[in-house]
């Protein structure tokens, strides 16, 4: 998979992907990151991306001049890829837009600074916008990381077997069960006999049921959607007594 990112500030992605999971798929082919300046695409002898808004007010906004030509020089117009605009104004970023992005050949993203972005970007140029939360940032490019780590990992190959986001937090729809390592004994606190018995039965339903009550009193708005038996009905509706008793 190809990812193009859009920025001013090229070297704030260059630690992050030089770690890890992302470092690991750039050197075995199955992910290229190429970061472009497009301050590059400007003309003028002060090299301009932004300006004052129309209208009057505070903050400098982005030009589109720079931005319409580096992307399009990139990913050609109409473009051949998603092109994604990083923005507190956009849809909120789910486990849903990290898989549907997952399986593109190529994605663009586009990070925003300063006070915003002229307004035939988001219109003309992007093709959806995305958020990483309502919160402000000062910038698009904590946000397109964000968005590319979540997007590479699901990269068929990406992950090796043993690190497989199958059972991931929100892979499946509902947060992950809680998860223990040795020693057996830590402290007081010993690992729920369970998980010792090697009845794999046992272990798979007691990981579900930890999984839909931890959901339940953690995110309950996604067990709305969550395709459930009348076996996990019973467990969460004990649940919500036990939470809700005084
Ligand atoms: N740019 C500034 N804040 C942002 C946010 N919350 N998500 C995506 N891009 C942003």
């Amino acid at each position: 998979m190809q990812i193009h990112i859009f920025t001013l500030f090229p070297q704030m992605c260059v630690g992050p992907f030089g770690e890890s999971i992302i470092a690991r798929a750039v050197a075995r082919g199955l992910l290229t990151i190429h970061l472009h300046q497009f301050r590059d695409y400007t003309h003028d002898r002060h090299h301009t991306v932004d300006d004052a808004q129309y209208g009057g007010g505070p903050g400098m906004v982005l030009k589109p001049e720079p931005l319409f030509e580096a992307v399009e020089s990139v990913v050609g117009a109409p473009p051949s890829c998603p092109v994604v605009l990083l923005t507190p104004q956009g849809k909120v970023f789910s486990q849903a837009h990290a898989k549907r992005l997952s399986a593109q050949p190529a994605i663009a993203l586009i990070c925003g600074h300063y006070g915003g972005v002229d307004e035939r970007i988001r219109e003309h140029l992007a093709t959806e916008e995305l958020s990483i939360g309502d919160y402000v940032l000062s910038g698009g490019e904590l946000a397109a990381m964000v968005v590319v780590d979540a997007v590479a990992r699901l990269v068929p190959g990406v992950l090796g077997d043993e690190e497989s986001a199958g059972e991931d937090s929100h892979a499946t729809g509902i947060l992950q069960h809680p998860l223990y390592t040795r020693p057996a004994q830590f402290r007081d606190w010993p690992v729920p006999d369970v998980l010792l018995s090697g009845d794999h039965q046992a272990v798979a339903k007691w990981r579900r049921r930890q999984a839909l009550l931890r959901t339940l009193a953690r995110r309950p708005d996604l067990l709305e959607n969550a395709a459930l038996t009348d076996e996990e009905r019973r467990w969460l509706e004990e649940g919500k007594a036990r939470f809700c008793s005084p």
